[in-house]
C-alpha cells in the first residue's frame, strides 16, 4: 500500500545517505529480519551489497538453494555462498553436550562469515537484521539477574572485531512491520511469514551427537511435515496448519527401536515432531494438532524415509519444557 510504499522511500533515501558510496556487508541466513534487511538496502545501494551466506550443513532441506534462488537469481543480490557443511561435521564430531554444540556452531560461524567477509575489499559497513524487539532484548541483557539458559547465537559477525560501522535499517520495527515491509519488497509470502529457525538450526534438533546421515534423515521427515502442514487447511478458521501454528518441525532421537515391515523387523531411529503455538516464544502450548493430520505425517514418514520406523508427537508446554529440544 502507499503507507508502505512511504515508508521504503524514507528509508531507501535514508541508507543512500549514510553509505555513500561505501561498500556494505550482510549476513544471510534464510531467515525473515535478515532477507528484509538484505531486500531493502539492495533496493537502496544495488551492488554495493555483498552479502554472505554461511551454509552450515544444517539447514532445513534444500534451503541453501532457495535462499540463493531468491536472492542472487530473482533479486540479483551479490551473494556468497560458503559451503561450511565439511567444516562443521568435523568440528561437530564426538560432541554431545548441547551447550558445547552451541559454542561451537556460534564460535565456527563467526570465524567464517569474518574471513568470507575479509575478502569483499573497501567494505566499510556491516548491516544486520537487528529489529525492535532485538533491542530491547540486548538491553535487558545486562541485568542483574538475567541468566543464560541456552546460549543463543545468531547471524552476523561481531562488529567489535571487524572495525565496520553498522548498518541497521530494521532497527525501529516490529515482526509484524518487518514482515509488511518484505511483501512490499516483493518477497515470496511463504518466506515471509516463516517460522523462526534458531541460528545453530538442525544441529539443536540432532540430539546428541551431529552425523551429517542424521541431518539427512531429519531434513526429509522435517519438510514432509512441513508440507502436510501447508497442505491442510482447518475448516473452521480457512488457515493452513502452518500458519495456526507459531512453530513447527521435527526432531532426531538417536535412539533405535523395533519395527516391522513386510515379513521383516526393522530396528531404526525416532523421530519426534513439535508444534507449538504462543504469541512471545517466552510460553508456548503444544498445538492440537487434527489426528488425520499427526497420522498422515506419520505414515509418510514412516515409508519414506527409509531408516526412520517410528514417530512421535511431543505433547510438553514451555515451560517446564523449551520449545526446541537442546
Ligand atoms: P526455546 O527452545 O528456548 O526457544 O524454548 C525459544 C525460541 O528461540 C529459538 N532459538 C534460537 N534462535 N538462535 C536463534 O536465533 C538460537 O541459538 C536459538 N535457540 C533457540 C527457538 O527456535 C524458539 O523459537
Amino acid at each position: 500500500d502507499w503507507v508502505m510504499g512511504d515508508y521504503i522511500s524514507e528509508a531507501v533515501e535514508k541508507i543512500q545517505k549514510q553509505v555513500g558510496k561505501e561498500e556494505v556487508i550482510l549476513g544471510l541466513s534464510g531467515g525473515v529480519d535478515s532477507s528484509v534487511a538484505a531486500a531493502l538496502i539492495h533496493r537502496a545501494i544495488g551492488d554495493q551489497l555483498t552479502c554472505v551466506f554461511v551454509d552450515h550443513g544444517l539447514l532445513r532441506l534444500n534451503e541453501g538453494d532457495m535462499v540463493m534462488e531468491m536472492f542472487a537469481r530473482n533479486l540479483g543480490v551479490k551473494v556468497i555462498r560458503v559451503d561450511a557443511a565439511p567444516k562443521f561435521m568435523s568440528e561437530l564430531a564426538g560432541v554431545a553436550d548441547p551447550e558445547a554444540k552451541r559454542k561451537i556452531i556460534g564460535k565456527e560461524f563467526v570465524e567464517i562469515f569474518q574471513s568470507e567477509s575479509a575478502k569483499v575489499k573497501n567494505a566499510k559497513w556491516l548491516a544486520q537484521g537487528t529489529i525492535y524487539p532485538d533491542v530491547i532484548e540486548s538491553a535487558g541483557k545486562g541485568k542483574k539477574g538475567a541468566h543464560t539458559i541456552k546460549s543463543h547465537h545468531n547471524v552476523g559477525g561481531l562488529p567489535e572485531d571487524m572495525h565496520l560501522k553498522l548498518l541497521e535499517p530494521l532497527r525501529e520495527l516490529f515482526k509484524d512491520e518487518v514482515r509488511e515491509l518484505g511483501l512490499a519488497l516483493g518477497l515470496p509470502r511463504e518466506m515471509v511469514y516463516r517460522h523462526p529457525f534458531p541460528g545453530p538450526g538442525l544441529g539443536v534438533r540432532i540430539l546428541g551427537e551431529v552425523k551429517e546421515e542424521f541431518a539427512k534423515l531429519l531434513q526429509r521427515a522435517d519438510a514432509i511435515f512441513i508440507e502436510e502442514l501447508r497442505n491442510t487447511i482447518d475448516q473452521q478458521s480457512g488457515k493452513s496448519w502452518y500458519d495456526l501454528t507459531s512453530q513447527a518441525f521435527a526432531v532426531f532421537l538417536p535412539v533405535k527401536s523395533v519395527g516391522v515391515m513386510g515379513d521383516g523387523r526393522t530396528y531404526e531411529y525416532v523421530v519426534a515432531l513439535r508444534a507449538v503455538q504462543t504469541q512471545d516464544f517466552m510460553t508456548a502450548h503444544w498445538a492440537h494438532l487434527p489426528h488425520e493430520l499427526l497420522g498422515k505425517v506419520s505414515n509418510r514418514i514412516i515409508n519414506e524415509v527409509r531408516g526412520i520406523n517410528r514417530v512421535v508427537y511431543d505433547i510438553s508446554g514451555k515451560p517446564p519444557a523449551t520449545i526446541e529440544w537442546e
